[in-house]
């Protein structure tokens, strides 16, 4: 099941023709391309949103190919989508227009990793996972860890304001962006923030287009904030008969001030799905926290004895065990990982949000997420950053015929989201997935303001087109 494409206003052939001619010319034929493959590979992303095949892809090389592509769209009226990696979850690299996708992939350089600052300077084609690495190497951390980080890249991490496990310790990627390089439509090259540590010259330009989703500008270089690597890290598995047991555990943890680096759960039935990949898990365990603690020069035992203390009161906890080596560790994370991928094997169509509600209305949100699932007669499993309040309800499905009340479900749960307080995404953005829903969270006013900002950005609306605004149709 798809989500069906926007009402997007479509260039006219003649006009995509001559772009598509003066990108070739300019940039050169290795750089365009217009063979059926690439533009269909280029058509979607890690999402259910239906693209329009694009009529080419420019495959940027360096920021003058960014600029250009941009001036020349712009120039014949031809919409352009920007895409990194092509890892996101709504929809957010998917060309609804067609016209041109712009693919930054190729540039993968990691251009400085100062020590000294504590900066790193990418551009925004490196595979997140490749960033951890080379800091890593030299002492360095780069904390922002979506579960994808083997594929995701840092340009859609900054374009999507990507979170992920680590979050609740070291925060979402947007405090960790320090300065950006932006091309707009037209060609135009700015340059927005600092190297520092501190600033706080003029309007947060930075912050405005980290999570912009690609609809105000393309990054063409990145400037990242950089920590000390913690040098102790300690995982902690938590088993419960119930969610609810296990989400009592959590307000717990958050009450006494300790502050994992990580606080998931998964209720169970995506235990199941974590069982089904052959990690034996307690059959008893109806739901699991995976905990993780770090720290930097110093033991963490005292840490660690208070989180097994406070994950076990109550009488509650069938287990509470630290994985006993780095393998052990690694395989617990591995298959947290997997889950995405894992549970998209329990049924034909699977679609995943990613609501946030305040942490003490966490039990809340899953009560609310069974009621209405078991109203309409929904197939789900729910798991994530409970530490942030922010939770993956995955709903599940095999025919077609279950659409609408997948749909009403959905709708369900982005309503109680907000009644509850919450947010409708806490790191997968809204792209094409969820602008319907916009209106549910944002007044008016605030959507016209955010609209008003994007024209001053891109004139002509052609960056990006169809994402995160609402658009004809699809009002709720
Ligand atoms: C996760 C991704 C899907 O947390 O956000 O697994
Ligand atoms: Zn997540």
């Amino acid at each position: 099941m798809l989500i069906a494409p926007p009402e997007v206003r479509l260039p006219p052939r003649d006009a995509v023709e001559k772009a598509v001619r003066e990108l070739d010319r300019r940039l050169g034929p290795s750089k365009v391309d217009t063979s059926d493959g690439g533009r269909q590979t280029h058509a979607r992303d890690d999402s259910a949103a239906v693209g329009r095949i694009p009529d080419a892809v420019v495959l940027a090389q360096g920021k003058a190919d960014v600029a250009i592509a941009l001036e020349v769209c712009e120039k014949h009226g031809v919409p352009v989508t920007p895409r990194a990696a092509g890892t996101g979850r709504t929809g957010g690299a998917v060309p609804v227009a067609g016209g041109v996708v712009l693919a930054t992939s190729g540039m993968s350089n990691i251009v400085d990793i100062d020590r000294e600052d504590l900066v790193a300077v990418v551009q925004p084609g490196v595979v997140t996972g490749a960033l951890h690495a080379a800091v890593e190497a030299e002492g360095l951390f780069y904390p922002p860890d979506p579960n994808s980080l083997s594929s995701c890249m840092i340009g859609g991490n900054v374009a999507e304001n990507a979170g992920g496990p680590r979050a609740f310790k070291y925060g979402v990627t947007r405090e960790y962006v320090l300065g950006l390089e932006v091309c707009l439509m037209g060609g135009r090259v700015l340059r927005t923030g600092r190297r520092t540590v501190k600033g706080v010259t003029g309007y947060d330009v930075t912050s405005l287009l980290v999570g912009s989703e690609g609809t105000l500008g393309v990054f063409s270089e990145i400037s990242l904030k950089l920590v000390h690597a913690p040098t102790q890290i300690a995982t902690v598995l938590a088993l419960y008969p119930d969610v609810r047991a296990a989400a009592a555990a959590v307000q717990r943890v958050i009450a006494r001030g300790l502050v994992p680096r990580c606080l998931e759960l998964m209720d169970a039935w995506t235990l199941d799905a974590i069982r089904r990949q052959g990690v034996s898990v307690d059959l008893r365990a109806n739901a699991m926290l995976l905990v993780e603690v770090d720290g930097r020069n110093a033991p963490l035992d005292g840490l660690l004895e208070a989180l097994g203390e406070t994950l076990s009161e109550g009488g509650q906890a069938i287990d509470v065990v630290a994985a006993q080596d780095e393998a052990q560790r690694a395989r617990l994370w591995e298959s947290r990982r997997m889950l995405s991928m894992a549970t998209r094997k329990l049924a034909k169509y699977k679609l995943s949000e990613d609501v946030v509600v305040p942490r003490s209305r966490l039990v809340s949100l899953l009560d609310e997420a069974a009621r209405i699932c078991e109203l309409e007669k929904v197939r789900h499993l729910t798991y994530g950053h409970a530490g942030d309040g922010n939770m993956h309800v995955n709903f599940l499905w095999d025919d077609d015929s279950e659409r609408p009340a997948i749909d009403r479900a959905i709708d369900g749960l982005m309503r109680a989201t907000v009644r509850l307080g919450g947010t409708l995404s806490g790191e997968h953005g809204i792209g094409v997935s969820k602008a319907a829903y916009l209106p549910l969270e944002q007044g008016p006013e605030l959507v016209a303001l955010q609209q008003d900002l994007k024209r001053a950005f891109d004139p002509s609306g052609l960056l990006n087109p169809g994402k995160i605004f609402p658009t004809g149709h699809a009002s709720c």
